[in-house]
C-alpha cells in the first residue's frame, strides 16, 4: 500500500511541477480574446484596444473572434466550454450580468463556468436617433415616442445586450411599446441608424460619439448621473425627463473555470499594464469612457461586480417582464 502512496504523491508532484512550468512558460501561442458581438461596434472597440497592449506586453498576438448573437450568450458560452490553459479569454459587459436573468434556459452559468482577470471600464450610454429624427430635444422626444411608439424602430444588440438593457428601460420610463429590430452587434445597428433605416437607439459613447460630433446622427441624452465632458451640451436622460434613468456598461474579461490561477495572474498583470497606458486612457478618453483602476483590474472585483450586478437587475428585469426564452 506504501507504494501506492508514494506513487500517488509522485504522480501529484509532477502534476504541480507541471502545471506551474506551463504557466511560468505562458503564454507559448497566440491568445484568442472572444468578443460576443459583431465587428466594429463598442465591445469590439474595447476588445481590440485592449488585445493590442496585452500583446505587447505578453509577447504573443492575441486574435479578436467576433462570436456573436443572441445579445452576447453564444459568445460566452463558447468561452465557457473552451480550454481552461489561458489561450481562450472572453470580453464581455453588463450583458453577462443581465443574460442570467433574461435567459432561463443559459447554456452556461456565469458564476460557476468561468474565472476571473479582471474590470475594463465602465462605458456610458447615450440616447441617439436617425439625424432627421423629428423631435428637437430630449424633452421633445419623451413626448414624441410616448405618442408615436408603434411607429418607432429602435435597435439593439439582441436580448441580454447593452442596448437591449438600456431599450427595456426606456420602454418601461415612457410606458412606451417601441418595435425594437435585433442586429448581432450595434456595430451593424450603426449602419442602418446612419442610413435612416431604423429610427432609435440607446447605444455607448465608444460607439456614438464620433457620429454624434460629425451630426450623422442626433444625441439626446447622455444615461449618467451627471453630463459628460465630451458632450458638455447633451442633457441627462434626467434632466430630460427621465428621474432616475441610469445605465453605463461595465466591461470584464472572463477565462474559462479552472484556468490555473498563475496564468490567470499573468493574465491580470497584463491587462492592469494596458489599462496604465496613457495610450489607452486618451483614447477612451476620446470615446467619453476611461480605463477602470488597477484595484478593480483584478479577478476578485470583477467577480464581485458581477455577483452585485446579477442581483441588481434580476428584479428589475422580472419586473419587466421580458425574457429570451
Ligand atoms: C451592446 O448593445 O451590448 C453592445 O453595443 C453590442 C456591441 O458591442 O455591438
Amino acid at each position: 500500500m506504501t507504494s501506492f502512496f508514494r506513487m500517488a504523491g509522485l504522480a501529484a508532484g509532477v502534476w504541480l511541477a507541471a502545471t506551474s512550468a506551463e504557466a511560468q512558460s505562458f503564454p507559448e501561442r497566440q491568445i484568442t480574446m472572444i468578443v460576443p458581438f459583431a465587428a466594429g461596434g463598442p465591445t469590439d472597440t474595447v476588445g481590440r484596444l485592449i488585445a493590442e497592449k496585452m500583446s505587447a506586453d505578453l509577447g504573443q498576438q492575441i486574435i479578436v473572434e467576433n462570436v456573436g448573437g443572441a445579445g452576447g450568450t453564444l459568445g460566452a458560452g463558447r468561452t465557457a466550454s473552451a480550454e481552461a490553459d489561458g489561450y481562450t479569454m472572453l470580453l464581455h459587459h453588463i450583458g453577462m450580468a443581465t443574460s442570467a436573468t433574461l435567459y432561463r434556459k443559459l447554456a452556461y452559468d456565469p458564476l460557476n463556468d468561468f474565472d476571473y482577470v479582471g474590470l475594463v471600464t465602465e462605458v456610458p450610454m447615450t440616447i441617439v436617433a436617425r439625424k432627421d429624427f423629428e423631435p428637437a430635444d430630449m424633452k421633445a422626444f419623451v413626448s414624441y415616442v410616448k405618442e408615436n411608439a408603434d411607429q418607432i424602430t429602435l435597435a439593439n444588440a439582441g436580448i441580454g445586450a447593452a442596448s437591449h438593457l438600456c431599450g427595456m428601460l426606456l420602454m418601461s420610463a415612457l410606458e412606451a411599446p417601441i418595435v425594437t429590430v435585433p442586429y448581432k452587434g450595434t456595430g451593424p445597428a450603426m449602419t442602418d441608424l446612419l442610413g435612416g433605416q431604423v429610427d432609435i437607439m440607446c447605444d455607448q459613447t465608444t460607439n456614438t460619439t464620433e457620429q454624434i460630433k460629425g451630426g450623422t446622427i442626433k444625441g439626446y441624452a447622455v444615461t449618467t448621473p451627471e453630463r459628460l465632458a465630451i458632450f458638455p451640451d447633451m442633457p441627462t436622460a434626467a434632466e430630460g425627463g427621465l428621474e432616475g434613468f441610469e445605465v453605463s456598461v461595465w466591461h470584464g474579461i472572463y477565462v474559462p473555470k479552472g484556468t490555473p490561477a498563475d496564468v490567470t495572474s499573468r493574465l491580470s498583470a497584463s491587462l492592469q499594464k494596458a489599462l496604465a497606458d496613457p495610450e489607452i486612457a486618451n483614447r477612451l478618453g476620446e470615446l467619453g469612457t476611461t480605463p477602470s483602476p488597477a484595484a478593480d483590474a483584478t479577478p476578485e472585483a470583477l467577480k464581485a461586480k458581477l455577483e452585485s450586478e446579477i442581483a441588481r437587475w434580476k428584479p428589475v428585469i422580472e419586473a419587466a417582464g421580458v425574457y429570451a426564452d
